[in-house]
């Protein structure tokens, strides 16, 4: 918690350490189930760039990488459910076994919208790796594979996640202090 953006953190809920220790666990846990599969991991940018990272580094199987990068149209604090693909992923996925990473299971829209896209496309199997999740959130019916931490309904930031763009590059994730988003 120190350093200029440390002062804006009311409470660190992971640290560094814990983060790493989960996702090798993470990884060692999904390495059995795609060992022979040639899995495509798909980051959904940008939030989950610092957990895409780590996870495939985890997870020692032979894999591709892929980004895709999505926007929810409208008014973002009240999110209107809908979501635009703004950079698609760049491979034929049909009949590839899919692991999405993302960073944050909220509402659920975001998932919910890809893992739909995905299987249009004639993925053979979307599986979802999200680091946290906030349960209490969800308006769509989707679940995720695997769950580094399930979190309260609190503003975090780190490893990723960001507020207005900033904090993303913090080593652990915290609590953001009310000030600073209500101002
Ligand atoms: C966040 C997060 C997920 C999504 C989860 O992205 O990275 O993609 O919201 O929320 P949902 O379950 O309610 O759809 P955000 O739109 O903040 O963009 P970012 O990844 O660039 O930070």
């Amino acid at each position: 918690m120190n350093g200029e953006m440390g002062q804006d953190i009311l409470k660190v809920l992971y640290t560094e350490e814990e983060i790493a220790a989960r996702v090798r666990e993470l990884g060692a846990e999904m390495a059995p189930k795609f060992q022979d599969k040639r899995p495509i991991f798909i980051s959904v940018l940008r939030g989950a760039f610092i957990f895409m990272a780590d996870i495939v580094r985890a997870c020692q199987v032979p894999c591709d990488v892929e980004f895709i990068a999505v926007s929810s149209y409208g008014d973002a604090t009240a999110s209107s459910g809908v979501v635009k693909i703004t950079h698609d992923i760049q491979q034929d996925i049909s009949g590839r076994h899919l692991v999405v990473v993302e960073d944050i299971l909220d509402s659920g829209n975001t998932l919910s919208f890809l893992q739909q896209y995905f299987l249009t496309k004639g993925a053979a199997s979307v599986t979802i790796c999200t680091l946290l999740d906030k349960p209490e959130r969800r308006k769509k019916a989707i679940h995720a594979d695997y769950v580094g931490f399930a979190v309260p309904d609190e503003f975090v930031v780190g490893y990723g996640l960001d507020y207005a763009q900033k904090y993303r590059n913090l080593p652990y994730i915290g609590i953001l202090k009310p000030e600073v988003y209500s101002n």
